[in-house]
């Protein structure tokens, strides 16, 4: 459950701004079962405070090779750090100091500690556009990958100096990732490709309007997140959602209709393993979708709706050597339609969640899910976080 259970993780900090997001990674690191201590650079201090981080690690909280502030003078042992820990994840990574670490300079504790460390380092960058593209960063980041770290990309959109681009600190839940994925041994879907849908769809009505659902995203962005700890290559077809994931192993597909959906489906389906179709996909689309805004007026309004199509009996029906796992979500007989629905659409597996269930279902962070396997034989598990159960749902496969 807990992936980093006993892990030593040293955060090393440099003076970039994402460091005021460095507490809120501290705190996800030790929920995930490790222990956490920090190293900065002196120049960190300004964006975000030892005491803070301190305070969450609960332990001291070190930037230079002499202990500050005492009559007894104490040298902080840099050798030690990186002998104490199992991975060195220094977030973020300033264009300084990558560019110190790539030519051995050695002004400070954090680099003392990654030029001793004998643990594997990760670098999570974080700068400017135009820094992060200049060649001499580019060349910087080579020349480290080449001595064996673990350099992260980088993730796109608002950057500090009001520029938008590529150069953002990846999204904490994303450097999460690859770190527990550094700890995963047992990786059964390496060399796997999966499919995941997720999210709703929306049909539209006229230009602003739409048919849509409650449907948030999560599941499937939980789903994808395992299968890449479990080394697989994923291909997520999303609808419209504010769920994020970067990762060089996914491809992200955004979708808004059914129709979308399929067509992304559809190119990529003959390739995969496993295919899962965690979408809530609406059932029913408008027959014609007006091309001006639909004026309001004093009459009823009547909407003429079609079938979408069925995205997940597509699979079923397609299916070669891939297994093709479904999701549903019932509001009465639950046992009994999952079951049904599974045999109508010739699936390998389907992942029940009941409405009648309190958290479960698709708009909050937890399901309660029943596994139902193509023989019919059914696992139910309590009420966890979608994480927890995108775990089961991939044991429940991989068992088969
Ligand atoms: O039959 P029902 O729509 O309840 O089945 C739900 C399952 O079918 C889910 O896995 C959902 O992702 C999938 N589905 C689909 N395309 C549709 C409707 C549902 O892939 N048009």
């Amino acid at each position: 459950m807990n992936a980093l259970r006993g892990k030593k993780i040293l955060l090393g900090i440099t003076g970039g701004i994402a460091a005021y997001k460095t507490p809120e990674l501290v705190r996800s690191l030790i929920k995930e079962g490790a222990e956490v201590k920090v190293v900065m650079t002196p120049s960190a201090k300004e964006f975000v405070t030892p005491l803070t981080l301190a305070t969450v690690s609960k332990n001291p909280v070190l930037s230079s090779f002499i202990a500050e502030g005492n009559d007894n003078p104490k040298w902080n042992d840099h050798v030690a750090l990186g002998l104490w820990a199992d991975l060195f994840l220094i977030a973020p990574a300033t264009s300084n100091t990558l560019s110190a670490m790539a030519h051995g300079r050695c002004n400070n504790l954090l680099l003392g500690v990654y030029l001793s460390a004998k643990c594997p380092v990760w670098v999570a960058p974080a700068m400017d556009l135009d820094m992060y593209a200049h060649p001499t960063t580019q060349k910087n980041i080579s020349q480290l990958t080449s001595y064996g770290n673990y350099v992260l990309p980088v993730g796109e959109g608002a950057l500090a100096s009001g520029l938008e681009g590529k150069g953002r600190m990846l999204e904490l839940d994303t450097i999460l990732t690859y770190i527990k994925s550094h700890f995963t041994k047992n990786k059964p879907l390496f060399k796997k490709t999966i499919l995941l849908t997720a999210g709703p769809t929306f049909e539209a009505i006229d230009p602003v309007r739409f048919i849509g659902n409650y449907a948030s995203g999560k599941m499937g962005f939980a789903l994808a997140k395992e299968a890449l700890l479990l080394g697989a290559n994923v291909v997520l077809v999303s609808g419209p959602t504010i769920e994020k994931i970067e990762h060089p192993d996914l491809t992200l597909i955004s979708v808004v209709s059914a129709e979308d959906m399929m067509n992304a489906v559809q190119k990529v389906f003959k390739k995969v393993d496993i295919a899962i179709a965690a979408a809530a996909v609406a059932d029913y689309k408008p027959i014609k979708s007006a091309v001006q805004k639909i004026k309001k007026s004093n009459g009823d309004l009547t909407l003429q709706l079609t079938h979408t199509p069925d995205i997940l009996a597509y699979m079923g029906a397609h299916k070669k050597n891939q297994k093709v796992i479904g999701f549903a979500l019932e509001t009465e007989n639950e046992l009994e339609n999952a079951r049904t629905k599974l045999l109508n659409k010739n699936l390998d597996g389907i992942v029940l969640n009941s409405l009648k269930d309190k958290g479960a279902g698709f708009s909050g962070s937890t399901n309660k899910i029943t596994y139902i396997h193509a023989d019919l034989t059914s696992h139910s598990f309590p009420l966890l976080s979608k994480e927890e159960c995108a775990k089961h749902i991939f044991e429940q496969i991989l068992a088969e």
